[in-house]
């Protein structure tokens, strides 16, 4: 079940954003829980950030944010992750079909999202989900910890509308 993230869901967002196989995909660098404002803060305030429970326990979360003007049929989804100790189960694969099941009724015929070139796992699953590789932005990430760039791959799926 997704719902908006609450202030309450501040630390289980902090493990999961900050677990060592998490963080280097989110778009922040390794912080202390302290610092974490910074990202939750306007996560929260967005309104289009969801957290997904399992059995009552937050274990992902994902922001799916609509564009605006003559934009307005796409949104872009982002800052998307499942808990460490429950990937490999099919819950990501539930909550994005959720997820797009409920842009697509509130009249999204476009989706878009940007996947790092290093991360095969999650490239998989946008293609199984149907996302096709639009583009690359080259060099346009930047881990603390690595001395190189990232290329960055667009990713879009269409819905007929
Ligand atoms: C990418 C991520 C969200 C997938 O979550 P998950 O709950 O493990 O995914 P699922 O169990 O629903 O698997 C969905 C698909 O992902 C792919 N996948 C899952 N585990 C995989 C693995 N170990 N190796 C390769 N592909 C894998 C498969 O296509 C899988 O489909 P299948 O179950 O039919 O084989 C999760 O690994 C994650 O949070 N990663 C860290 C953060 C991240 O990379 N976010 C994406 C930012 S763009």
């Amino acid at each position: 079940m997704r719902r908006l993230v609450a202030p309450t869901d501040f630390d289980r967002v902090y493990d999961i954003y900050m677990h060592e196989s998490v963080v280097p995909f989110l778009g922040f660098d390794p912080m202390t829980r302290e610092a974490f404002g910074k990202v939750f803060d306007p996560l929260f305030e967005s309104g289009c950030f969801y957290v997904y429970e399992v059995d009552g326990e937050v274990m992902g979360f994902y922001k799916a944010q609509r564009h605006v003007g003559r934009a307005a049929h796409v949104a872009y989804l982002g800052t998307l992750a499942v808990a460490p100790e429950a990937q490999g189960r099919g819950i990501a694969m539930g909550m994005m079909q959720d997820a797009l099941a409920r842009l697509q009724r509130a009249g999204i015929t476009r989706v878009e999202l940007t996947v790092e070139a290093d991360n095969p796992r999650a490239i998989t699953f946008y293609e199984r989900l149907g996302f096709v590789h639009e583009g690359t932005q080259r060099a346009a990430y930047k881990r603390a910890s690595d001395t190189g760039y990232v290329d960055e791959l667009m990713y879009g799926l269409l819905h007929d509308g």
